[in-house]
C-alpha cells in the first residue's frame, strides 16, 4: 500500500525515483509524486493518478538534483487529488516529506499547529508532520542549535517523532541541509540501498534491484540520517546502531512479464513451479516426514504443541481454512482460524502450548502484523508462513516458512495461495509424524505432494475452456461460489478473486449453507459456481447442485476429469485431474483464478491494479 523512494548521491535523482515509482505500482495508489532538491531549492512534482502521469508532468516540468524523494498514495484521508498527493512541504517551504501510514492524532496536532499560525494545503494526516518538523527545526534553531549540524535536523525529528500516534514510513529533506536525508520507520516498511557513494530508499526491495544489492531493513523505531557516503542509524530506546547489510537475491527477470499480458496470468502459470519451489528440499524420504529448516523450535517444544492458530487476512486467511482442515486431518491438533484484524484486539484464552502461525504473502499486512506481536507479547511461540524475504512479519517471527514463490506483483494473490497451502500441507506432515501419522501414510502424502506440479500443468490446460465460460457468463452482476468440505475454502478464495478483480458481487459459501439464506438469490441471471471434485460426500454437493437447478440457477462445475454425473447437471465443466481429497485446493482453485482473470478482461478491467486495492495492506 503506498510506496516510498528516495536518492542521495551524483546521479540525477528523478530517473531512479520515477522507476522505482513505476516499480512500486504494483502495491495500489492513486497518486504520485516526487520532490528534488538542488542546493537550497527543492522542486515538488505530483499529480492524482498513474506514474505514466506524473512522468507526463516531469518531461514537461523537469526537475534537476541529485537528491530527492518519491511516493505513490493510497488515500486515507483526504480524497485523491492533487493537493493531497505527497510530497507535503512544512513551514514555509523548509521540510518535504513523503509518508506512508496514518498519523491518528492528527486533528488534534493540526488546530494546534494552525493557532500557532501554520498554513494547511491538504486535507492529509501527512501534513501536520511536514508542519511539525518545520516548527520543531525552528524551537532548535531558537535555541542555538547548530544549522550546519546534522544533528539538528535529527533531533527535530525525533521530537516530532515522539508526538505522533499511529504509523509511518518517512522520508524527510531540509531546504537548507541539502545532502541530508532522514528516514523514519514505525509500522510501515522501508529498506534502504546501499551503493557506491549513493544511498537508495524504498518500501521494498523490488526498485533497488538492478541498482544494488545491498539492503538495510529499518526496523520500527528506527531513524536513518543518510548522505550519499554515509548511513547512521538510531533506535528510539537503544541509540545508534551497526547498520545490518543483507545482500538482495532478486532478480530483475523475477518481475518481468515475459510472454504475459499481466503478472496475474504470468503468476498463475507459475503454478507449477511455485508449488514445487515450495517443497523442494523440505520432503524427507527416510523419515517419511516435512524437514524446515527454520522453525527454530526442537522436537520436544513441538510435541508439546496442543492448539495452532493461524492468523492471516484475505486469501492468506483462506489458506489458512485449509490448512485447518489438513493438520487437523493428519496431526489430529485442534486449529483455529483467525482474521488478524480481529485477533489483535480480540484476548481469546490460549494455553501456553498453543503455536500461533502468521500466514502472509507480503509479511508486511498491519493487521497480521500487530496479531503477531500480540501473541509474541504473549508468550506463544510465533511463527510465520511468508513469501517476501526479509519482510517485517519474516523478521520479527520466532522462525517460520518461507514459500519461495518469487515475487508476486498482481494484486489478486494466486500463486501465494497454492503455496501457502502447500506449505500448510507439509506442516500437517511434519507435526502428524511427530505424532501418530503412520510411516506410510506419510509416504503416501510426499509421493502425492511430488505429483502435484505435474498435476497443476494438467490442470492449467483448462484454459481455453475457461475463456469459452468466461465469454457466457461475464455479464452477470452476482456469481455464487459453493463448495464443501476442502472446497469450502476454495469456493471463498473464488468468489474474492472474482470480487476483488472484475467487480461483480459474488458470495462464497459452503454449498449447504446455501439453503439458510443464499439461496434466495438464485435465478436465472445468477450462475452458481460449484467446486465439485469426488470427495466423501460428493453425493451431497450433488444433492444442493439439483437444489439450485430447480430454480433454474446457471451452472459452472469444476469437476474431476470424466465425471459424466457432474456434466448431466452443470450448464459448464471445467475438469480438472482427480487427486486425494486434501490436495484437491492446489487444483480447484486454479481455474477460479483464471475465470476471475478471464472475466475481468471481458469487463475490462485493469487485472494487475484494481481500484482501491493495495498489494500489502499496511495500514490498519
Ligand atoms: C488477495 O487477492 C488480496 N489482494 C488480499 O486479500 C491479500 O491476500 C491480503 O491483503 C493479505 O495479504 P498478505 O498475504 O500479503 O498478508
Ligand atoms: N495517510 C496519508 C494520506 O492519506 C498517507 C497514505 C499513504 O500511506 O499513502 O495521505
Amino acid at each position: 500500500m503506498c510506496g516510498i523512494v528516495g536518492y542521495i548521491g551524483a546521479k540525477p535523482a528523478s530517473n531512479y525515483l520515477l522507476e522505482g515509482l513505476f516499480r512500486l505500482e504494483y502495491r495500489g495508489y492513486d497518486s504520485a509524486g516526487i520532490a528534488v532538491q538542488s542546493g537550497d531549492t527543492i522542486a515538488v512534482r505530483k499529480k492524482t493518478g498513474r506514474v505514466g502521469q506524473l512522468a507526463e508532468l516531469l518531461k514537461a516540468s523537469p526537475v534537476t538534483g541529485t537528491h530527492g524523494i518519491g511516493h505513490t498514495r493510497w488515500a486515507t484521508h483526504g480524497q485523491p487529488s492533487d493537493n493531497n498527493s505527497h510530497p507535503h512541504t512544512g513551514g514555509n517551504g523548509e521540510v518535504v516529506l513523503v509518508h506512508n501510514g496514518v498519523i491518528e492524532n492528527y486533528a488534534t496536532l493540526r488546530s494546534q499547529l494552525q493557532e500557532l499560525g501554520y498554513v494547511f494545503h491538504s486535507q492529509t494526516d501527512t501534513e501536520v508532520v511536514a508542519h511539525l518538523v518545520a516548527h520543531q527545526l525552528e524551537e532548535e534553531l531558537k535555541l542555538g542549535a547548530d544549522p550546519d549540524s546534522n544533528a539538528t535536523y535529527l533531533r527535530a525529528v525525533e521530537l516530532t517523532l515522539k508526538q505522533l500516534k499511529g504509523t509511518y514510513g518517512l522520508g524527510v529533506l531540509f531546504r537548507d541541509k541539502p545532502g541530508l536525508l532522514i528516514a523514519a520507520r514505525l509500522g510501515s516498511p522501508l529498506v534502504v540501498g546501499v551503493g557506491k557513494d549513493e544511498h537508495y530508499l524504498a518500501s521494498d526491495a523490488s526498485p533497488l534491484v538492478g541498482y544494488t544489492d545491498k539492503v538495510v531493513y529499518l526496523n520500527d523505531h528506527e531513524i536513518a540520517m543518510i548522505t550519499a557516503n554515509s548511513l547512521e542509524i538510531l533506535h528510539r530506546d537503544t541509540g545508534s546502531q551497526t547498520p545490518h547489510i543483507r545482500v538482495l537475491e532478486q532478480t530483475a527477470s523475477d518481475t518481468e512479464l515475459g510472454q504475459f499480458e499481466h503478472y496475474m496470468l504470468k503468476e498463475i502459470f507459475e503454478q507449477p513451479t511455485s508449488i514445487e519451489n515450495a517443497f523442494r528440499g523440505r520432503l524427507d524420504d527416510d523419515e517419511a516426514t516435512a524437514r524446515f529448516g527454520g522453525l527454530n523450535l526442537d522436537p520436544q517444544e513441538l510435541r508439546r504443541i496442543d492448539r495452532i492458530v493461524l492468523t492471516a487476512c484475505g486469501t492468506s486467511w483462506h489458506a489458512g481454512l485449509v490448512g485447518e482442515y489438513i493438520i487437523e486431518e493428519f496431526a489430529r491438533i485442534p486449529v483455529e482460524v483467525e482474521y488478524a484484524s480481529e485477533l489483535r484486539y480480540r484476548n481469546p484464552p490460549m494455553s501456553e502450548r498453543t503455536m500461533v502461525f502468521a500466514i502472509t504473502q507480503s509479511g508486511e499486512t498491519a493487521d497480521t502484523l500487530a496479531a503477531m506481536r500480540e501473541c509474541k507479547r504473549k508468550g506463544h511461540p510465533t511463527l510465520a508462513i511468508c513469501n517476501v524475504v526479509g519482510s517485517s512479519i519474516a523478521r520479527e517471527a520466532d522462525g517460520g516458512i518461507y514459500l519461495h514463490a518469487g515475487p508476486e506483483v498482481g494484486v489478486a494473490s494466486t500463486k501465494a495461495f497454492t503455496s501457502q497451502v502447500t506449505v500448510l500441507t507439509l506442516l500437517a506432515l511434519f507435526m502428524g509424524r511427530i505424532r501418530h501419522l503412520s510411516y506410510p501414510a506419510g509416504q503416501r502424502m510426499i509421493a502425492n505432494l511430488r505429483k502435484m506440479p505435474d498435476k497443476i500443468r494438467q490442470t492449467l490446460e483448462c484454459h481455453n475452456r475457461v475463456k469459452e465460460i468466461a465469454r457466457k457468463y461475464y455479464t452477470a452482476e452476482n456469481f455464487l461460489y459453493l463448495g464443501r468440505l476442502h472446497n469450502f475454502p476454495v469456493a471463498l478464495e473464488g468468489a474474492l478473486k472474482l470480487k476483488e478483480i472484475s467487480y461483480i458481487h459474488a458470495e462464497g459459501y459452503p454449498a449447504a449453507e446455501m439453503k439458510h439464506g443464499p439461496i434466495a438469490l438464485v435465478d436465472e441471471q445468477t450462475p452458481s459456481v460449484f467446486v465439485v471434485p469426488r470427495c466423501q460426500i460428493y453425493p451431497k454437493v450433488i444433492s444442493n447442485m439439483e437444489e439450485v437447478r430447480a430454480r433454474r440457477g446457471p451452472i459452472i462445475a469444476i469437476a474431476c476429469e470424466g465425471d459424466d454425473k457432474v456434466a448431466e447437471l452443470a450448464d459448464d465443466v471445467i475438469y480438472v485431474p482427480d487427486v486425494d481429497e486434501y490436495l484437491q485446493p492446489m487444483v480447484t482453485s486454479v481455474p477460479l483464478q483464471l475465470l476471475a482473470y478471464e472475466i475481468a478482461l471481458l469487463r475490462g478491467c485493469n487485472v494487475d491494479r484494481p481500484r482501491n486495492l493495495a498489494k500489502s495492506v499496511t495500514v490498519e
